[in-house]
């Protein structure tokens, strides 16, 4: 399958189109941004290890009937995936306190939760990723209500799977966001990307961060953290 020209170009992934009307193909680069694009950087092979881990971890998922766009991985940057329209909703699930939840309601970092919580973001840029809730999402037409029910399921099933998965592997999964997307015929499937980007990734023994927060953070190690998790996904497949 060809590389015809380039649909959207987003802050870690190129789209391109294909022959296929159905089908686009996404090409991930290097380049990191946090805190809405306002840090830059680049994380030398970030690229491939996100668009490996991803395609095995949709794999694994469609397999435990979650749909995803997930088609066939074409090289170590590229694969192949079924056009969407992207819900814009940022879904995220949280199984400890840490990040934006911490600081917002004034708590460590750490706290393990008796159940996982979910929240939307409104997928706007100029706005921020603005933090709304299900009626909100509703006023905004972002979704329909069996739509927004679909995503809750799919998100919740994603982290049952995925928090057993990295169990595993010794990593402990804190939190992660999700973006759905409409095929052609309005079916909801799981779309983007599930990588150290988009997940907190923790050494269950120890706590280290191995995710995208060694970055926003300035920690160091980013590159051999990202490596470090797909060593041990690849150990576990
Ligand atoms: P947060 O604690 O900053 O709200 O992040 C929650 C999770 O969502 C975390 O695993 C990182 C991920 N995330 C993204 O994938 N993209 C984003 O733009 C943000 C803000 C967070
Ligand atoms: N999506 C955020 C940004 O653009 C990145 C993040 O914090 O994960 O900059």
């Amino acid at each position: 399958m060809q590389k015809l020209e380039q649909l959207y170009e987003g802050k870690a992934k190129k789209v391109y189109a294909t022959g296929d009307p159905n089908l686009v193909i996404v090409d991930y680069k290097d380049d990191a941004t946090a805190f809405n694009g306002a840090k830059k950087g680049t994380i030398a092979g970030k690229g491939v290890i996100n668009n490996q881990m991803s395609n095995r971890l949709m794999a694994k998922l469609e397999k435990a009937g979650i749909p995803t766009h997930f088609v066939q991985e074409l090289s170590e940057r590229e694969t192949v995936v079924k056009k969407v329209s992207i819900v814009p909703l940022e879904v995220i699930i949280r199984n400890i306190s840490a990040g934006s939840f911490a600081k917002r309601y004034g708590v460590e970092e750490g706290i393990v939760f008796d159940a996982p919580t979910i929240e939307f973001s409104y997928k706007c840029d100029e706005l921020g990723d603005p933090l709304l809730n299900t009626y909100h999402a509703l006023a905004l037409k972002l979704a329909t209500p069996e739509e927004i029910e679909t995503i809750k399921k799919y998100a919740f099933a994603v982290n049952n799977f995925l928090k057993d998965f990295w169990s595993s592997c010794g990593v402990t999964l804190v939190d992660f966001k999700l973006e759905f997307g409409r095929l052609a015929d309005g079916t909801i499937v799981l779309a983007d990307e599930i990588s150290p980007d988009t997940c907190r990734l923790w050494d269950s023994k120890t706590r280290e961060k191995l995710d995208k927060d060694r970055f926003r953070r300035d920690l160091g190690g980013v590159e051999d953290a990202y490596a470090e998790v797909m060593r041990r996904m690849t150990e576990a497949l």
